[in-house]
Order: C-alpha cells, then sequence, then structure tokens
C-alpha cells in the first residue's frame, strides 16, 4: 500500500520548495529522467480504476525499467475522513520512506524525446507525495504525511489525488522568505 497527496505549484516558487525540502530532509535532490508509460483501466461494472506504470530511467547507461502497479483507493467511512488517499501498490523496487516529486506535465511527440516535450500547464508542476504503508501501519504513514504536509503548507496545498485546490496566495511570500534565509528560519 501507499499513502498519496497531490498539489500544484507555480515553476518560480520549486526553487524555494527545494530549498524547504532540503531544510527538513537533509538530502539534497536528486535529478531524474524518466519516461512514465502509464495504462489505466477506467472503472467499470463495479470494478475499481487500476494502473500499471512503466517507468524508464533515462539516466542509467542501460534503460532500467521499473514496473509499479497502482490499484484501488481504499474506500469507507474512515476512509473518507482522512485527508490521505490510502491505496493498494507493488513496484518491483522499494520505495524511500516519503518521497517528493515535482514534475512537469508534457505531451511527447516522439518516444523518449523528452527534450522536444511540450508542457501541457505552463508554468505549473505537479507535485506528489508519497509514503510506502501496510495494512497494519498506514495510520501511522497517514499522521506522518500529513504532517509533513502541514510544513509545506505556506507554499503549497497538498490534498487527495482528483481534488484540485489551486495555488496557495502565500506562495510568493513563503518563497520570497526562503530564498533570503536559504531555509534556515523553521517554518
Ligand atoms: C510501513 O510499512 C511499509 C511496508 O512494509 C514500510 O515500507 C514502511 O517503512 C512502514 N512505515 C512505517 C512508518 O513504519
Amino acid at each position: 500500500m501507499e499513502c498519496v497527496v497531490q498539489g500544484i505549484i507555480e515553476t518560480k516558487h520549486v526553487e524555494a520548495l527545494e530549498i524547504l525540502l532540503q531544510g527538513l530532509s537533509g538530502v539534497h535532490r536528486e535529478s531524474l529522467r524518466i519516461h512514465e508509460l502509464c495504462l489505466k483501466s477506467v472503472p467499470n461494472l463495479g470494478l475499481v480504476s487500476s494502473e500499471v506504470r512503466l517507468l524508464c530511467d533515462l539516466e542509467q547507461p542501460e534503460p532500467a525499467w521499473t514496473v509499479r502497479h497502482i490499484g484501488g483507493a481504499m474506500r469507507g467511512a474512515g476512509a473518507e475522513q482522512i485527508s490521505v488517499l490510502v491505496r493498494t501498490m507493488a513496484e518491483s523496487k522499494r520505495g524511500a520512506q516519503i518521497t517528493v516529486t515535482v514534475s512537469s506535465i508534457n505531451k511527447m511527440l516522439k518516444l523518449h524525446a523528452t527534450d522536444d516535450a511540450v508542457p501541457v500547464t505552463p508554468g505549473i508542476q505537479l507535485v506528489e507525495v508519497t509514503a510506502p504503508a501496510s495494512s497494519e501501519n498506514y495510520t501511522e504513514v497517514v499522521a506522518a504525511v500529513s504532517s509533513f504536509c502541514e510544513y509545506l503548507a505556506p507554499l503549497l496545498h497538498l490534498s487527495k489525488p482528483g481534488v484540485s485546490t489551486g495555488v496557495v496566495p502565500t506562495a510568493a511570500a513563503a518563497a520570497a522568505s526562503l530564498m533570503s534565509d536559504g531555509g534556515g528560519t523553521a517554518l
């Protein structure tokens, strides 16, 4: 299983987000060049939608593929009440504790031609926060993801995927203060 929230941020504030994340986690960002193919089944006749994602790491000398299956979201009254989506996930590679991915969504006109890709939402990046969980520990992971999101709240609002919330009004001020003090101030 995994816990997931999503949000959006203006491209001009991504550097401030990096500074904040580096201050919170003490690790530097990793630059990735991944071509992701997503095969999605639509919900139909009571079956939940599911996805198979094929991720090809283009940074490796030989293309390295990872297969990730994303199943249905946890349902029921309890699931409605929590602010984080919990869904089944199986991956051929183990994930890190909390992963923050900032992506620009592009249309690709040719296979692997990432340099010629055309942005779908110019000036806006998608931010996704995920953390691996199990049926035993997901409440703990949900709490960890929720409190992590609070640290990011001045810069971006994170919610369950599919709940569109837009950019936060405090982003410019928060970014300016992060850029001026290099992330030294605890938010
Ligand atoms: C919860 O379980 C998953 C899967 O076993 C594991 O990867 C993760 O580290 C665990 N998280 C916590 C906070 O115990």
